[in-house]
C-alpha cells in the first residue's frame, strides 16, 4: 500500500519584495517585483510533496481575514488534502514577510493562526498506517510539534522533525525523530557547529552517540546536503544552476526527501533526488508556487 505523508505545521502568506542587496540593520533601500504568495515552511513542504505525486495531508490553521481562504484553495488546487486545516474565528492567517536577493533571503513570520495549530482532530479521526510519514516543523508551537511526533511514534511513523526556525532542541525529542533534517545555520544553533568540513560531520556524528540520535540530514545551500544515517556518511553535491528565487529550497528538498522515503530509494539515490527537486524549486519566483512536478524532476536528473 502506498504511504500517505502527513505534515503538521503552517500555512503563510508570503509578503516577498526582491532586492540586489539584503539591507543593513537601519537602513532603506528599494526593491521591487513585490508578490503575494502562498507559503508557510509546513504548506510548503505539503505542496512539493503532493507535486511529486504523494498522497499528502495538511494539518494547520488559518484566520478568517481576506487570505485565508485563499491559502486552503491553492493547497487544494496542488493536490493537498486540506480536511485537517481548521478556520478559526477572529484570528488572522500567518504571515511573512521576505526580502529575497539572488543568493540569500531574510523572513520575518508573524506566526498568527499557526500559533493555534493543534494535532487532536487529526490523530482522534485519521486512519494512520504505520511507516506512514509525519513531518514537522518549528512555525508552530513548539509543544504542539513534539507531542506531534511523540504520538507519531507511538503509531510506529516515520517522523521528520525541520527545526525551523532553529531553537535548541531538548535532548529528550531524539527518541521520537527519525530524520532530523536541518540547514548549516540551524545545526550552528542545535549543535553548535557550522558543518563545512569533513571534520565538523564527524563532530555531529560524536554527539549524534552521545545523544542517541537517529539520523541527521544537513543542507548545504549551493553544496548540496550530506546525510548520516545509521553511523554513514552520505555526501551529493549540488547540481549546478543559476538560482532566480531560493525562497522554499529546503522546503522542496524536505518534500522531495520525503519522497524518496515512501518510494523506498536508497540514502544516495534520496538525496539526488531531493538536490535536484531543490535545485528546480530555485528556477522560478515564490516558494509553494516554484515546486516542480515528478515528471520534471526525472528529466532534470535525466539531462543532468
Ligand atoms: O521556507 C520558506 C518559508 O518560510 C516561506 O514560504 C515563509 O512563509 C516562511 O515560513
Amino acid at each position: 500500500m502506498k504511504r500517505k505523508i502527513y505534515v503538521l505545521g503552517s500555512l503563510n502568506n508570503d509578503l516577498v519584495i526582491y532586492v540586489d542587496k539584503l539591507p543593513k540593520p537601519g537602513e532603506t533601500i528599494f526593491g521591487k517585483n513585490f508578490m503575494t504568495n502562498v507559503g508557510g515552511k509546513g504548506g510548503n513542504q505539503a505542496v512539493a510533496a503532493s507535486m511529486l505525486e504523494e498522497n499528502v495531508f495538511m494539518i494547520s490553521a488559518v484566520g478568517d481575514d481576506y487570505y485565508s481562504e485563499n491559502l486552503v484553495k491553492q493547497l487544494n488546487l496542488k493536490g493537498v488534502n486540506t480536511k485537517y486545516i481548521k478556520a478559526l474565528k477572529n484570528q488572522k492567517s500567518g504571515t511573512a514577510l521576505i526580502v529575497s536577493s539572488l543568493d540569500d533571503n531574510q523572513i520575518i513570520v508573524d506566526k498568527g493562526a499557526n500559533d493555534l495549530v493543534d494535532y487532536k482532530d487529526f490523530f482522534e479521526n485519521e486512519k494512520i498506517n504505520e511507516q506512514d510519514i509525519l513531518i514537522v516543523q518549528y512555525e508552530i508551537p513548539i509543544k504542539i510539534a513534539n507531542e506531534g511526533l511523540k504520538i507519531a511514534k507511538s503509531k510506529n511513523m516515520i517522523t521528520i522533525l525541520n527545526p525551523a526556525p532553529a531553537v535548541k532542541l531538548d535532548d529528550e525529542i531524539y527518541q521520537y525523530v527519525d530524520y532530523l533534517i536541518l540547514n548549516q545555520s540551524e545545526s550552528e544553533i542545535i549543535f553548535e557547529i557550522y558543518p563545512e568540513k569533513n571534520q565538523d560531520f564527524d563532530k555531529i556524528i560524536e554527539i549524534m552517540k552521545q545523544k542517541t540520535i537517529k539520523n541527521v540530514l544537513i543542507t548545504l545551500g549551493s553544496k548540496g546536503a550530506l546525510l548520516i544515517e545509521n553511523n554513514n556518511k552520505f555526501y551529493q553535491e549540488a547540481f549546478k544552476i543559476t538560482p532566480i528565487d531560493t525562497t522554499g529550497a529546503g522546503d522542496a528538498f524536505i518534500g522531495a526527501f520525503a519522497y524518496g522515503i515512501s518510494n523506498n530509494l536508497s540514502p544516495q539515490e534520496k538525496l539526488k533526488f531531493a538536490n535536484a527537486t531543490s535545485a528546480l524549486a530555485c528556477l522560478k519566483k515564490g516558494a509553494m508556487q516554484a515546486m516542480p512536478k515528478l515528471e520534471e524532476v526525472k528529466k532534470f536528473m535525466k539531462e543532468k
